[in-house]
């Protein structure tokens, strides 16, 4: 590791013009770049392969699942490429196959999206290690793998033309980082997510100089069959999920589109290290 020390002149010879280059729509622009999107078979992450695809990224999703939600057959219609793998985010391994077999694919990895994720909801003394250890493992530690296996390679490529950067890397934390949920029992689930946000934090700033950036996106109450499950077994859920936040809904998966984009492209080019919140206002307080 080395530390140089910027001098007055180089700042002086930065390109103060240089805004007016790329567009808007150029800087969001994801053509030609393959993004890896754990989870991705449904939920979070599937929304979020649209989202690369609407702007014209290539999609490498990584999901435990065989068969994917009815969704995924309609990212067909876009002009890039998609590609489903079955692997799990826990086995190192095994995820190291899958992002081998993802670059024979595709040829180089852009980007990584973390959202393989799950949430039980059991009190802590009841918890069994195992199930402790799943959850930190699906949470923590696959989302750990899937960075480390993507920056490998990102390290690797040479930098696509136009690009600052060498690749964006964003996990899907969440609120339950920040406050405990309420209604619901899930310690180790808000510790993981805590993790998550940590890693974020601490790996932007390792990998700055290499051109890696490393942002988390924390939702608030999202609507996806999982959250809806839980809304329609547990009543009491759903009317907190809607009336919790000061906006007085949940989130839509759409709600988080626009901001993968951004955190994925270059219009992000000197954001990183930080946590976005995406919560209907739920973590700023509540009105009544
Ligand atoms: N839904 C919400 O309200 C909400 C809010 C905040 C954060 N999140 C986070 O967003 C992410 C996605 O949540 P969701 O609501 O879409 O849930 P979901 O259950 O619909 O999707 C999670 C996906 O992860 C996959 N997965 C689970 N274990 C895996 C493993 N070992 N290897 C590979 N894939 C695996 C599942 O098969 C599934 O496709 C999670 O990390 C979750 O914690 C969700």
């Amino acid at each position: 590791m080395s530390g140089k020390i910027i001098q007055p002149q180089q700042v002086l010879q930065a390109d103060a013009d240089g805004f007016l280059k790329r567009s808007v729509l150029d800087l969001f622009s994801l053509k030609g770049r393959t993004i890896v999107i754990t989870g991705g078979a449904r939920g979070i992450g599937l929304a979020l392969a649209f989202a690369v695809a609407e702007v014209g990224g290539n999609v490498a999703i990584i999901d435990v699942l065989w068969e994917p939600h009815a969704h995924f057959q309609e990212l067909e219609k876009f002009d890039v490429r998609v590609k489903l793998y079955k692997s799990d985010v826990t086995s190192f391994d095994l995820l190291k196959g899958t992002f081998d077999e993802i670059v024979k694919d595709f040829g180089r990895i852009d980007g990584l999206v973390t959202a393989a994720g799950i949430c039980i909801d059991e009190p802590f003394l009841e918890r069994k290690p195992e199930s402790v250890a799943r959850s930190m493992n699906i949470n923590f530690l696959g989302t750990y793998y899937a960075a480390q296996l993507a920056v490998a390679q990102m390290k690797k490529q040479t930098r696509l033309e136009g690009s600052s950067q060498a690749g964006s890397i964003v996990f899907i934390a969440s609120i339950a980082a920040y406050v405990a949920s309420k209604g619901q029992t899930t310690s180790d689930y808000c510790a993981s997510k805590g993790a998550v946000l940590s890693l974020a934090k601490a790996l932007g700033v390792e990998l700055a100089m290499q051109g890696v950036r490393v942002n988390s996106m924390s939702p608030g109450y999202m609507m996806t069959d999982m959250t809806l499950d839980l809304a329609k077994k547990y009543p009491h859920l759903g009317a907190i999920m809607t009336s919790e936040p000061p906006m007085r809904r949940m989130g839509d998966r759409t709600d988080l589109k626009g901001l993968v984009v951004y955190l994925l492209s270059d219009a992000s080019a000197y954001t990183t290290s930080e946590d976005h919140l995406v919560t209907g206002g739920i973590h700023a307080g509540r009105l009544l």
